[in-house]
């Protein structure tokens, strides 16, 4: 009976969400993640992924997952401190750490979890976070969840941030929760300045860096390095399921102490099982490629920079900046759903952000550069959205 009731009120929200042209469908694809795949609407070049640096179907990491698969297993049946510790999650753990120079390093299944499992552990009510209006949705959920005192600066405004912690003065402990890269925009979190405003007030300063590890910065260690305060920063949580091969996993690294305490309190890694096994060897390997092909990172920025000024040149409205995200913004929501189906229809595949992913009359087409993008895919994309916005009278 109960069900009865609720049905009619999902039925109704259902179609509420179909009405307003944001119900999302999940399109198929039938081939490993790549530069091109095969989907339910056919063969299509794919531009957004979060392939990075083209890793997802690499032979070398398969090879390694097909070994790890054998030596250490599928699953492990159990949460770390139970018996669900490899060797391998240690071995990911202590290579991640070296990578960063920090003191060390936490695995969880995911960056959700890293960012859930964060700040409650180490933050209570006589602390403050101070967040950035654009922040993932697991940095909000995390602070959520976390006793602090919350207060959400205006995006990258340091003014705002400034004001914000004179506001918190009499805390115990403030933490700077900010995305190293937004995924909406591409744009980078100012971290010189929120590092020298962190001093100036005694703050900590947090990162998630999922949308650059592995590719900004001199030798891919995200946005800190590429800004210079890789080790200005207390706490870096960040993902497996973009650059480092895509798969799934998160960590954070820092600060020994504040590890420590996750181990022993924090919620998702108590109470979730870790990354598995085949995973944990195939991002093992992602590492190492990472570490040792610089190649893939600058044929990553030469295909940003290209299909950037291309883009930019035929007349669309693009975000301005350097990296592999790149916001075409068309403001009305029709015609941006209008143009993203006109360019999936000649095979490339693009998805239409609109509210309340993005703010209304922001909509944009997320378009995401991988160093598996040859130059002739990228050319044909560029010819595509040509025809397209010229049709449609937005070029
Ligand atoms: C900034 C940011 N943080 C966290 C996540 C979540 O990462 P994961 O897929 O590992 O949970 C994402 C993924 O979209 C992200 O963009």
């Amino acid at each position: 009976m109960a069900y009865t009731a609720m049905k009619e009120f999902l039925q109704d929200e259902l179609d509420g969400i179909r009405d307003s042209g944001l119900y999302k469908n999940e399109k198929i694809i039938r081939t490993p993640q790549g530069a091109e795949v095969d989907t339910s609407s056919g063969h299509e070049i794919i531009m957004c992924a979060n392939n990075y640096l083209g890793l997802a179907d690499s032979a070398e990491i398969e090879d390694a997952v097909a070994d790890g698969l054998k030596t250490h297993g599928f699953g492990m049946a159990s949460v770390r401190f139970i018996c669900g510790t490899q060797d391998i999650h240690k071995e990911l753990e202590e290579k991640i750490t070296a990578w960063f120079g920090t003191d060390a390093t936490i695995l969880y299944s995911s960056c959700f979890d890293a960012n859930t499992g964060l700040f409650e552990t180490l933050l209570g009510p006589e602390d403050t976070i101070i967040s950035d209006a654009l922040n993932h949705a697991s940095i909000i959920d995390g602070v959520r969840l976390c006793k602090a005192t919350r207060k959400v600066y205006k995006h990258n405004n340091m003014n705002d941030l400034e004001e914000k912690l004179k506001e918190s003065r009499d805390s115990r402990f403030r933490m700077i929760a900010t995305d190293g890269v937004f995924s909406m925009q591409g744009d980078e979190a100012d971290l010189v300045n929120i590092c020298d405003l962190a001093d100036k007030y005694d703050a900590l300063v947090m990162v998630d860096d999922s949308h650059a590890t592995g590719f900004l910065g001199p030798t891919g260690r995200g946005t800190p390095e590429k800004q210079g305060v890789l080790e200005r920063i207390d706490v870096i949580t960040s993902t497996m399921g973009k650059a480092l091969g895509g798969a799934s996993g998160g960590f954070t690294t820092g600060k020994q102490e504040i590890v420590d305490i996750l181990r022993q309190r924090s919620r998702p890694y108590l109470f979730s099982n870790t990354i598995a096994p085949p995973v944990v060897v195939g991002t093992t390997k992602a590492l190492e490629i990472i570490q040792t092909r610089p190649a893939l990172r600058e044929t990553l920025h030469e295909n940003t920079r290209h299909f950037r000024n291309q883009m930019n040149e035929l007349g669309f409205n693009i975000i301005a900046g350097d990296h592999p995200i790149v916001p075409i913004m068309i403001g009305d929501e029709k015609k941006n759903v209008a143009l993203a189906n006109a360019v999936n229809a000649q095979g490339v595949f693009v998805v239409a952000f609109s509210f309340p992913v993005v703010p209304r009359g922001e909509a944009r087409i997320r378009v995401q550069m991988s160093a598996a993008h040859s130059r002739d895919q990228l050319d044909y994309a560029i010819s595509v959205f040509k025809q397209a916005g010229e049709e449609q009278g937005i070029i």
